[in-house]
């Protein structure tokens, strides 16, 4: 199963969706990944490259939220930081019993719907309150 960003996920901010594109891209590359059965240590390199860009971007989310008193911070503080925990405990997982199929398909679909979830409920709240502050 792939995921792929698309227009019903956008925004409103330019900035943030150009972000959320490369997440998904970044995403997409791990999860190809583990479909063709890469080996563990290439696997873990691309969720590095995941992890890296994850962090950014929400580092990038949380700084706007600040600047401008957003009322959702501590929310998507949460949010963002069930991500990187999940990351984390699927680094984990690879390391000490390898890439399997029940990973792969348990994996994907939690983080596909986090994904998707805190996109069109968390960020879009987000998309809306900058677009009235900047209007
Ligand atoms: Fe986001």
């Amino acid at each position: 199963m792939a995921i792929e960003w698309h227009e019903d996920l956008a925004t409103g901010s330019i900035e943030i969706d150009l972000q959320h594109r490369e997440l998904f891209e970044r995403f997409g590359k791990f999860s190809a990944a583990f479909d063709e059965g890469t080996e563990p240590q290439a696997l873990l390199e691309l969720l590095t490259f995941l992890e890296e860009y994850a962090r950014t971007h929400f580092t990038y989310e949380e700084e706007i939220q600040e600047r401008y008193s957003f009322p959702g911070l501590a929310e998507q503080r949460k949010s963002h930081e069930f991500f990187m925990q999940e990351i984390a405990a699927l680094r984990e997982k690879i390391e000490t019993g390898g890439p399997s199929h029940e990973l792969a398909i348990s994996l994907k679909g939690k983080m596909i719907r986090y994904l998707i979830q805190h996109l069109r409920n968390d960020d879009r709240k987000l998309g809306d309150f900058l677009r009235e502050k900047n209007s």
